[in-house]
């Protein structure tokens, strides 16, 4: 009878410390959600997913498909619950029980009419999640923040590490504007007891999302022909290395500390030529120059003010697109021991998926 009083007792006590473990991925319908729900229905944790549209919801299970004959099964261990990251009451109810947060949901666009939709969806969104989380005595969140909320070095021959400063005075794109504010979120989350993650991943190398405009898209954009290169340098990584340090770096004992994730830094000129012979297409032999650059974000800008047409390059990007950006990601190598994919292997699995979906 001890025995069994005690034995109750504790699992109350269990239960009131929530330690029955509950996932909640937000941006699960995205191209790293997407990976990472399937990566984590091979643990036993049930896990909870929120998304925002029933058809985005087709794109997980097409992601689910390149990998496994069993999407649809897959697919229905995920509890979905619809709701967007500014929805409190909604988030509310998807918070219920939950012990561990994934935070992949976030607007990507440099579209500079975009900053308050950028501004609400990830820095008031990720302010959302991370009070959720600390009213929810969450255990852990992992947050997907981006290389482009670390600062530069005016020095581009000098290697970006954690340690180097975010200057607001630098001409930072409005997309990380935002996530270097939702990174503050985070941080400021820490400082009221929570225990989180940061991941700062380069472009990452995924297969599904070919026409989303996000980074899936290079390699349709390739297969269609790119006449022009451009000369910058920056960090690449494959989409299963992001997954594999963010479950990694959850079962850890790791806290409050953020991580670049890149396994090489790459030249455009050589991305783009790679992914074309992997694709079987042209690789563009014509570089881009910052003035030919200039020039187009300029056209770009009149088109939009004149003809309302979205906008597609902008001052930023332009810039981004000659910048020489290299990143050094030993901090998360020496920390959990960890071995990126090469991005030779990474360029080559994600175009043959993509020509298998052709
Ligand atoms: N892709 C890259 O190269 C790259 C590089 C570095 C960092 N990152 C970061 O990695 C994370 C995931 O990126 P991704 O490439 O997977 O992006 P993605 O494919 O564009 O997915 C974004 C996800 O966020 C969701 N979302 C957007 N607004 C939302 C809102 N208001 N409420 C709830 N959900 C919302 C989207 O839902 P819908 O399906 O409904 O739109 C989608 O599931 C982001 O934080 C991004 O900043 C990406």
């Amino acid at each position: 009878m001890k025995l069994i009083l005690s034995d109750f007792s504790c699992k109350l006590r269990l239960k009131k410390l929530n330690f029955t473990p509950m996932i909640l991925v937000t941006g699960g319908t995205g191209l790293v959600g997407s990976h990472l729900l399937l990566q984590l229905l091979k643990g036993d944790e049930p896990i909870r997913a929120i998304y925002r549209r029933d058809k985005t919801l087709s794109r997980v299970k097409n992601v689910f498909s390149y990998f496994s004959d069993d999407a649809d099964i897959l697919f229905n261990k995920i509890e979905w619950v619809e709701a967007d990251v500014n929805d409190i009451p909604k988030l509310q109810d998807a918070f219920k029980n939950i012990t561990h947060v994934y935070h992949c949901a976030a607007f990507i666009s440099f579209e500079p009419d975009k900053y308050r939709a950028l501004r609400r969806v990830n820095i008031e969104g990720t302010a959302n999640i991370v009070n959720l989380s600390i009213s929810h005595q969450v255990k852990k969140l992992c947050y997907v923040s981006t290389i482009a909320a670390i600062g530069h070095h005016s020095n581009p021959k000098k290697l970006i590490d954690e340690q180097t400063e975010w200057s607001p005075e630098n001409d930072n794109s409005i997309y990380a504007i935002t996530k270097y504010g939702a990174e503050l979120e985070v941080w400021r989350g820490t400082q009221e007891g929570l225990d989180a993650v940061i991941v700062n991943p380069g472009i990452i190398l995924g297969a599904g999302y070919w026409n989303d405009g996000g980074s899936g898209s290079f390699f349709q954009r390739i297969y269609n022909g790119v006449p022009y290169y451009t000369s910058g340098v920056t960090g690449y990584v494959d989409v299963w290395d992001v997954i594999n340090v963010m479950e990694e770096l959850m079962k850890s004992s790791v806290k409050n500390e953020g991580f670049i994730l890149v396994s090489e830094n790459l030249s455009f000129k050589s991305f783009f030529t790679k992914t074309a012979l992997n694709l079987g297409v042209k690789p563009p032999k014509k570089e881009a120059s910052s003035w030919l650059l200039g020039i187009g974000w300029r056209l770009d800008w009149l088109n939009h003010k004149l003809f309302g047409s979205r906008r597609r390059l902008s001052k930023q990007t332009a810039k981004s697109a000659v910048s020489n950006t290299k990143y050094d990601a030993s901090k998360i190598k020496n920390s959990i021991n960890f071995e990126f994919k090469p991005i030779d292997t990474s360029i080559k699995e994600v175009s043959t998926l993509f020509l298998k979906n052709l």
